[in-house]
This record gives structure tokens, C-alpha cells and sequence, in this order.
């Protein structure tokens, strides 16, 4: 079976880090902030980068920063992983969920636009940000987000856990926003061989916030002062190490990944792949398009038969679990079309090009009737 993703495991990078730990440690290891510093510096970044122990404790040091006892409500999208909307909520925050864009599976602009030029004035003096979820590595338009974020004087969260390495106006998303998390969970585009994650922030002084909230509220050398309330988030030495390694390689791994999107855009002939903003160079993490609903499960049992795993990611919404239902409710007639429709195929780096193309090959073969 071709498997969407594959978890990786180097024997190299585990021979190298069995020489190289005689002389760093498995915590505060300088290989961690060596890798805060690469990626700084691969990727262009404006902002600064922290490591913690996963994307999910990125948003939720992000969140604890940006709190504000006024202001409780963020605004999200209701299609994505759990963590963007759970964490919220964590925090005892309340969540407004915009629709995605029928075009894609991304956060309308025009509809959170429209929203807020609506809002009940009570309910938009509570709003504290956005949490765009950067899905499957792609993005919209950063510039219209930036200036309806402006207007409202609201918070940009990114959550660019799936798009690390996706550029929009030829930058990186991370400098886009106030905090962007990205995650280096082992299905991830760089990932690690356990839990991993990083915080990117904007400003120096909540850069420095961040270091300390996630080392359980002290500085690393005086362990006597708590100078906030904070919790352990540290990312191990041996994380950073092995995402080092890779991140030699990464630009290939984006060369071979956009090569499968050509593929994807320029031979699917059977259905409607998602359209978007023509300024985004993405990281092409995951290859989606939609199935109609009514041919959905024959379809991903057709290539289930052909040995090729193809699934819906996303099946449900957020809002649709009550612990993260939203404090007013919204329309989200197009996320809720992307739960019954949106499917996604294998296009793992171990997937060679002749394989790839022989995967659109045999979707294309697929008789509906
Ligand atoms: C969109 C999104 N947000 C948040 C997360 C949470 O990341 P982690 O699993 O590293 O906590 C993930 C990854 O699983 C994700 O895909």
C-alpha cells in the first residue's frame, strides 16, 4: 500500500547523534538554539524563533502572551486539526468560526471581512485575533489579512504547522504574523522523530516571554526565580539535532515536492483540484481536490483496490464536537462541502516521480459509473 505519509527513520542521522551527544546535552543542548538560529536564517525570517515540544504548545505560549482580560474571543476556521481551535478553548477563550473560501479550504477573507463590518458591536469589542490555519501548506492572501487585522486592531496568529517553508509574496508566512507556530510532528513536511515545535514572534519582549513560559517560567541559568507562570515546553537536544540534519536537505525536498504539484495541476483531468492566490509559493505538504459527495466512497475504495491510501482528512468540523462549539454560530456551508468531498493523495518524499505519476494515471483512469 502507498500510505499517505511515512514516518522517516534515518540509521545515519541515529550513528551521528550517538557521537555527537558525548559532548552536548539531551536539554538546553547548544544544537537547539544552533537550529533556532538556522532556521532563522534559511527561511529569511524577520521574527524570532523558539523551539518548544510541539505546534500545539506553540499556540497555546502564543495565546498565553497575547492574553487579554477583556478580550476573549478569536476568530478561526473551522476546518483543521483539533489542536487550533482546542487550545482556545484550553484557555478558557471563546472562538468564532469564518467559513473557508469556496475556491479552496481556507479561511474566507471576504466573509471574515464582511463579518466584522457586521458584528454586533458588544460581541467585536471582545475580539482579541485571528488564527489562520495555513492547511495542507497553503495560504491566502496575507496582505488582505494583514489589513482587515489592522482595521480591527486584532491579533494575527499564524498556525503554519503544515506549511513550514511556504513562501507568500516571495517571504516566508511565519514573518507574516504577530506569533506563527509551525509543528515538527513526524507527519509533518520537517519533522522530527518524536514531538517537536517552534514559536516565531515578532516582538523582542514576547520573544523573550516565550523562552521563559516555556521553560516552566525561570531563566535557564537562575532556576530560583519563577518570573512567570509558565510550564516545561522544552524541545530535546536530540530533536533539534536530527532537524538539523535535515534541514541541509529541506530545499530538495521542496524541488521534488513542487515537481509532483506540476504533475498534479498539469494532468488531472477527472476532477476539480482547489484555486489560489497567484502571489503563494506553498510547500505543497499535502495534494487535495474534490470528489463529489455522491462518488466520494467508491472513489477511495477504487484506489484503496489499486493499493493507493486516499482519504478525507478532515471529516468533521470543529464546531461540530460540542467542547469547541463557538459563542455565536456562522454559516460554513463550503468547510462542511470540504468534510463530504476533499480528498488527498500520497505525495511523501519517498514516493519516486515515476510512482507519483502513475498514481494521477490511475485516478484519472477512475469510472464513476
Ligand atoms: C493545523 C495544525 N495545528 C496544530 C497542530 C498541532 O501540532 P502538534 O501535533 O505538534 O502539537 C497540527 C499538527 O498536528 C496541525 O496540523
Amino acid at each position: 500500500m502507498i500510505n499517505i505519509f511515512k514516518q522517516d527513520h534515518n540509521k545515519y542521522f541515529f550513528a551521528k547523534a550517538n557521537k555527537y551527544f558525548n559532548n552536548d546535552k539531551w536539554i538546553h543542548g547548544k544544537c537547539v538554539n544552533r537550529l533556532e538560529k538556522q532556521i532563522e536564517k534559511k527561511l529569511k525570517l524577520k521574527v524570532n524563533a523558539c523551539s518548544c515540544n510541539s505546534g500545539s504548545d506553540a499556540l497555546m505560549i502564543a495565546l498565553t502572551i497575547d492574553r487579554d482580560p477583556n478580550r476573549d474571543i478569536y476568530i478561526t476556521t473551522p476546518l483543521s486539526y483539533i489542536a487550533s481551535s482546542s487550545i482556545v478553548k484550553f484557555l478558557n477563550l471563546n472562538i468564532i468560526y469564518i467559513d473557508v473560501n469556496e475556491e479552496n479550504f481556507l479561511l474566507d477573507l471576504n466573509k471574515l471581512e464582511t463579518f466584522l463590518k457586521k458584528c454586533d458591536r458588544k460581541i467585536l469589542k471582545r475580539i482579541k485575533g485571528i488564527i489562520n490555519v495555513e492547511l495542507f501548506g497553503f495560504t491566502n492572501d496575507l496582505h488582505k489579512l494583514k489589513k482587515i487585522a489592522n482595521k480591527y486592531n486584532l491579533t494575527l496568529i499564524g498556525d503554519c504547522s503544515q506549511s513550514f517553508g511556504t513562501l507568500f509574496h516571495q517571504q516566508s508566512t511565519l514573518n507574516y504574523y504577530d506569533y506563527s507556530v509551525v509543528s515538527f510532528y513526524p507527519t509533518k513536511i520537517f519533522s522530527s522523530y518524536g514531538d517537536g515545535g517552534m514559536i516565531f514572534l515578532k516582538k523582542k519582549n514576547s520573544f523573550k516571554k516565550a523562552m521563559i513560559i516555556k521553560n516552566n517560567g525561570h531563566e535557564i541559568v537562575n532556576k530560583n526565580n519563577c518570573k512567570y507562570l509558565g510550564f516545561n515546553s522544552r524541545l530535546d537536544s536530540f530533536q533539534a539535532f536530527i532537524l538539523l540534519m535535515k534541514l541541509k536537505n529541506f530545499n530538495n525536498l521542496i524541488k521534488k515536492k513542487k515537481i509532483f504539484y506540476d504533475i498534479f495541476t498539469n494532468n488531472m483531468h477527472k476532477f476539480k483540484i482547489p484555486n489560489f492566490n497567484s502571489n503563494l509559493i506553498q510547500n505543497n505538504y499535502l495534494l487535495s481536490f474534490y470528489v463529489k459527495k455522491n462518488i466520494v466512497k467508491k472513489f477511495i475504495n477504487y484506489m484503496k483496490f489499486k493499493n493507493i491510501e486516499c482519504k478525507i482528512i478532515y471529516k468533521k468540523l470543529l464546531p461540530e464536537n460540542k467542547i469547541l462549539r463557538p459563542i455565536i454560530p456562522t454559516n460554513m456551508k463550503n468547510a462542511k462541502k470540504c468534510t463530504e468531498s476533499l480528498v488527498v493523495i500520497p505525495n511523501h518524499n519517498n514516493i519516486s516521480i515515476k510512482i507519483f505519476k502513475n498514481i494521477i494515471k490511475i485516478i484519472n483512469e477512475f469510472k464513476s459509473k
